[in-house]
């Protein structure tokens, strides 16, 4: 891999790197078909992380098949896929991790102790070995792509973080590979999540700035779900995911919401029109 994307670099192409964990879907190959228009030659990575995983997590069963996933990419204009093993990734002794402080500790951080810890590690070897002048990421996982930003600016790293929209099903639902977990049933409880941020969103519009008031709001329709167990439902600070108390800068409303055995994450970012502006843009 190293060889072939320094050989790509010298031949002055732009590489893009697209990191998944395979189970592809909608919301990965988006990533791709942003990569392709932007850069000559496009890397995936298909790797499922250990280091990502918690003891009592999803490592084992998280879903695998790979030939599927290598045809998926082809379609989607693929040049190269980079599927190592985890032995390649962590010769036995590996000891070397990346540690985001702050907001590392936050939100998925404190509910998935580790997690970040792993994804910064896989990602920073991942750049070292691709060197990718582009890297492309879903804002479905945005405490993840805020983390890994801030990892290139903290180690003056040479790849450009590129942030993609959440890709969604036609009723709201974020495309996630832990879709595939859900029953008939829980699949349509799973709509609770889309439908909570959509109302947050409606009382932003008519003027509602007060995170509890918001906060309230999100609850309240998780609430009346019965298949759904809130983990956090918070409206923070897009830059540290620290709670904020009335939204005036960029900030998230941020949801874990376990469907079942099933955890699913999704979120709404607020963004002022411009600076200082009382006038909202929303993203889902
Ligand atoms: P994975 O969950 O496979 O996701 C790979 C990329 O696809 C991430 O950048 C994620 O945000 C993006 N993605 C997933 N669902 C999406 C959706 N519905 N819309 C838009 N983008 C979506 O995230 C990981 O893998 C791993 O943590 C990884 C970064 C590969 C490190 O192991």
């Amino acid at each position: 891999m190293k060889e072939f994307a320094r050989g790509a670099r010298a031949e002055g192409r732009v590489i893009g790197l697209v990191p998944t964990m395979g189970a592809l879907h909608e919301g990965h190959t988006a990533l791709v078909a942003r990569a392709r228009k932007e850069c000559s030659r496009v890397i995936a990575s298909v790797f499922v992380n250990p280091k990502q995983f918690g003891p009592k997590e999803d490592y084992k069963k998280y879903p695998r098949d790979l030939e599927k996933d290598a045809k998926t990419l082809e379609e989607a204009g693929v040049d190269v896929l980079f599927a190592p093993e985890a032995a390649d990734i962590y010769p036995d002794g590996f000891r070397t991790y990346v540690n985001v402080e702050g907001i590392s500790e936050r939100l998925e951080g404190r509910s998935r102790p580790g997690h970040f810890r792993g994804v910064a590690t896989v990602v920073l070897k991942l750049f070292e070995i691709v060197q990718p002048h582009f890297a492309y990421f879903g804002r479905k996982d945005a405490q993840q792509v805020r983390i890994i930003s801030e990892m290139v600016r903290d180690l003056n790293l040479d790849s450009e973080i590129v942030v993609c929209p959440v890709v969604r099903e036609a009723d709201g639902l974020a495309l996630s590979s832990r879709n595939a977990y859900l029953s008939a049933g829980e699949r349509n409880a799973a709509t609770v999540l889309h439908q909570a941020l959509v109302t947050v969103r409606d009382e932003l519009s008519r003027g509602v700035r007060d995170a509890m008031q918001l906060q309230t709001a999100l609850r309240r329709i998780l609430g009346a779900e019965p298949l759904a167990q809130v983990d956090y439902a918070e409206i923070v600070s897009a830059d540290t995911f620290e709670p904020v108390v009335r939204v005036a800068r960029p900030s998230y409303a941020v949801l874990a919401v376990f469907i079942g055995k099933t955890r699913l994450i999704d979120n709404l970012l607020i963004e002022p029109v411009s600076a200082g502006s009382e006038d909202l843009l929303f993203q889902l």
